[in-house]
């Protein structure tokens, strides 16, 4: 499963690219204005801070304004891959764009007949948002399971990015479900890192290490 930060923060994403497990990057209008930065720069700089998937997000809502936005934003970088809405002017725009070649992200999907439509038109994504189903009382690992099993019957190209992560559990649900990629905030992405007991197993280790006679290493010549 591909990893994915969800972030226009640039410095996150450095971090990240130096830990070597980052794959791609997500963004959308919330990230974008959080940076405080222009759009079409923030994703210029993103696009030269990882070798994966960039996606920008369009803000248009009517299919002649999504397929000229997307333009634009796949003319800044081969890596970017645009965010259109799961409305159906946003889906007549992936199919015109996926039949242009550009890459489209079909992003605040829910339902999971809502990402059949994407994969019918095309969709190089689609981006189940879990924990906001979770928040709302609804299980939204199942949603991703049956994109899963649509997808296989079918045997759609889309791939399925796991979006909206709020824990470390979410990612580990993704994963099971066979998700091709999951876009997660810095922050979960670090606690993927840490267990206590890998700590504590560490620090014992060490300190034992250190009263063995002449230490653990082999001598350097
Ligand atoms: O990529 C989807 C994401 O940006 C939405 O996440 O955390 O705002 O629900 P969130």
């Amino acid at each position: 499963m591909k990893l994915f930060l969800d972030t226009a923060d640039v410095q996150e994403i450095r971090q990240a690219a130096d830990w070597g497990v980052l794959d791609g990057v997500t963004t959308n209008p919330t990230l974008v204005a959080k940076s405080g930065r222009p759009h079409q720069e923030v994703i210029e700089e993103i696009c030269q801070l990882v070798d994966g998937p960039v996606s920008a997000e369009v803000v248009s809502v009517d299919a002649e304004g999504i397929v000229a936005e997307a333009r634009e934003l796949a003319s800044i970088h081969p890596n970017v891959v645009v965010k259109v809405p799961a409305i159906r002017e946003g889906l007549k725009a992936v199919r015109r764009l996926s039949e242009e070649g550009i890459r489209c992200n079909v992003t605040l999907v829910f339902q999971p007949l809502q990402a059949l439509l994407a994969a019918k038109v095309g969709a190089y994504f689609v981006s189940p948002f879990v924990d906001r189903m979770n928040r709302v009382g609804e299980e939204g690992f199942r949603v991703v399971e049956q994109i899963k099993r649509i997808f296989d019957h079918y045997q759609f190209e889309t791939q399925i990015l796991v979006a909206s992560v709020r824990s470390p559990l979410t990612v580990l649900q993704a994963a099971l479900a066979g998700a091709d990629a999951c876009t997660m905030p810095f922050e979960v992405l670090a606690m993927l890192y840490q267990h206590p007991m890998t700590d504590l197993g560490l620090e014992a280790f060490l300190k034992d290490a250190a009263r063995i006679p002449g230490g653990v290493s082999a001598p350097v010549h």
